[in-house]
């Protein structure tokens, strides 16, 4: 497994805002966005990509173009749906899939709820997106889930993520290389209700309200 931690000043400057209890909802899903961007540039350098042969006005010559079957893009319900434009704006032909992940917030652990996935996902790149890994256990069973679906690499886009938590899933799936965790920062520790601290808050409800 590789971890990256995208070291960018102006990743650290969107993440500062993003953080501050003061920024609103609808600022807060724009900065997502945007972070989004950043990291998935990242996320997706080793992206396939197939030679392909093109005519400029000038000259004939040779390229590089998105191999097929093309990535597909998987946010954790709901948190990561904040992440979805932000890496579909890299990657538009990329097809989304969905799991819908829910933490009990007193054991903590996950549980899946909803799936809309293919069955198949042989030779497949996938990019889980979900902004918080907290304990790393959404994130590890989500992980998982793609590698026993036949996946051939997992890259997890988050926003933060806790050294608990990057611990967990390195435990967990460390020994696989084909997984990838690309993060704007790494927090300080997980609090006793499993958030992160400093981190942000509950990102879904900062995105979404409190419903
Ligand atoms: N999920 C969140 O939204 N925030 C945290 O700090 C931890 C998990």
């Amino acid at each position: 497994m590789r971890t990256i931690v995208v070291d960018h000043p102006l990743v650290a400057h969107k993440l500062t805002v993003l953080r501050d209890e003061a920024t609103p909802s609808p600022t807060f899903r724009l900065l997502v966005d945007e972070l989004v961007t950043l990291l998935a540039y990242e996320a997706t350098r080793d992206v396939r990509v197939v030679d392909r042969e093109i005519r400029t006005p000038v000259a004939e010559t040779r390229g590089a173009h998105l191999a097929s079957p093309p990535p597909i893009v998987v946010p954790i319900l709901r948190a990561g749906l904040g992440m979805l434009d932000g890496m579909s704006r890299l990657l538009p032909k990329a097809e989304v899939g969905f799991l819908g992940m829910v933490r009990n917030e007193i054991t903590l652990e996950a549980t899946t709820y909803a799936n809309r996935l293919p069955d198949d996902l042989t030779g497949r790149q996938c990019f889980l997106i979900d902004p918080m890994l907290a304990t790393g256990g959404t994130l590890i069973m989500a992980i998982e889930y793609l590698l026993a679906k036949g996946a051939d690499d997992v890259t997890a886009v988050c926003l933060l993520a806790a050294p608990e938590g990057l611990a967990a899933v390195e435990e967990a799936v460390g020994h696989r290389a084909e997984v990838t965790v690309v993060v704007a920062a790494v927090d300080d520790h997980l609090d006793e209700h499993g958030y992160i601290v400093p981190g942000l808050g509950d990102a879904g409800d900062r995105l979404y309200g409190v419903v």
